[in-house]
């Protein structure tokens, strides 16, 4: 089966209303995807495990219009055709259509293509304002499997708070999807510490099949993040607030030790990157619990309680605190 065939079995054979809305939070994983069985229908090697963030995210707009393409407008400028964002929401949105073309206005309030997962809530969005254009009624796990097969991480970004992405055992990925994880905790703090928001080098489609193709770390690298995943989950449940922050660090770490490990080496870190990993460690040195978590650029995400908001807003000074719950 290949993606357009999934997507005619799953929604139901609409007409579009003129318009839908659709808006998804982004999501940082806590323990991380990285490695396709199948790279058309984004499926993944390993499960993963998220944590959306509330008020970063992406606000979609869709309306059928009458032309012979699609307008396509990010942050209120209209984006070429011809560049790689517009084609590849064209391409997905291929999947949708009858004949008829969309005008697609979509606000991110996250720096695009900067390591900070605007993919993520960009195709949940979309997909959200989808349904709500073609009044399908889809079920939130039929949503996460259309999601995913824009970018594999929007999987997890038609929920709130903790998340996990199934990585399922069917060829066709039914049994891909994401779910949430009923668990609420007030006190969890996620800072963002940006470093570089340009768009990276290598997208993580391509870091990440890069590194399925030409690491030998990576054979250890799914069994690995499946174990992982089950610690947070249960620090998750039980509130360890150590044994999450150490495992996800430590699985972030161990994702980029297989980048780096691929031959020629994918490194996204700056060398600010590593100053702030050592600022974290010093701090742990100095009984502060926090932990960092990176994603597919040089931006570091810190996690720690309530309790050190005040000493890390000190010691961090750009830092934007969130708070998931
Ligand atoms: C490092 O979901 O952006 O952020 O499926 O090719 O679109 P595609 O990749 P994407 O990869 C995210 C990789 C990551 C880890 C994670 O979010 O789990």
């Amino acid at each position: 089966m290949n993606a357009q065939d999934i997507v005619t079995s799953i929604i139901p054979h609409k007409i579009p209303q003129q318009k839908g809305y659709g808006q998804a939070n982004i999501n940082i994983a806590l323990s991380k995807y990285w490695g396709k069985r199948d790279i058309e229908l984004n499926l993944p090697n390993n499960s993963s495990l998220s944590i959306s963030l509330p008020s970063l995210g992406t606000k979609t707009s869709i309306e059928v219009i009458n032309s012979t393409e699609d307008a396509i407008y990010l942050n209120n400028t209209k984006i070429a055709n011809e560049e790689l964002f517009a084609k590849r929401i064209s391409l997905f949105l291929n999947y949708f259509r009858n004949n008829n073309y969309f005008k697609i206005i979509t606000h991110n309030s996250v720096p695009t293509a900067a390591g900070l997962a605007s993919s993520a809530s960009g195709y949940a969005a979309l997909v959200i304002a989808l349904n709500n254009c073609f009044q399908w009624r889809l079920s939130n796990n039929k949503l996460s499997i259309l999601a995913r097969l824009g970018s594999g991480s929007a999987a997890r970004s038609i929920f709130d708070g903790f998340v996990i992405w199934h990585k399922g055992q069917q060829q066709d990925g039914l049994d891909s999807f994401a779910e949430p994880i009923n668990m609420a905790w007030q006190e969890l703090r996620v800072g963002l510490i940006k470093i570089d928001t340009t768009a990276k080098k290598i997208s993580s489609t391509q870091g990440m099949q890069n590194t399925v193709n030409n690491c030998e770390l990576y054979q250890a690298w799914p069994k690995k993040a499946e174990q992982d995943l089950i610690k947070i989950k249960q620090a998750i449940l039980v509130k360890d607030f150590n044994n999450l922050g150490k495992t996800a660090e430590n699985n972030a770490l161990s994702m980029h030790a297989t980048m780096i490990a691929t031959m020629p080496p994918i490194l996204y870190w700056q060398s600010e990157s590593v100053t702030t990993m050592h600022k974290v460690w010093q701090l742990r040195e100095q009984a502060i619990n926090v932990y960092f978590t990176m994603d597919a650029g040089p931006n570091l995400k810190l996690l720690f309680l309530e309790q050190d908001e005040y000493i890390i807003k000190q010691k961090f000074k750009n830092i934007i605190v969130i708070k998931p719950f």
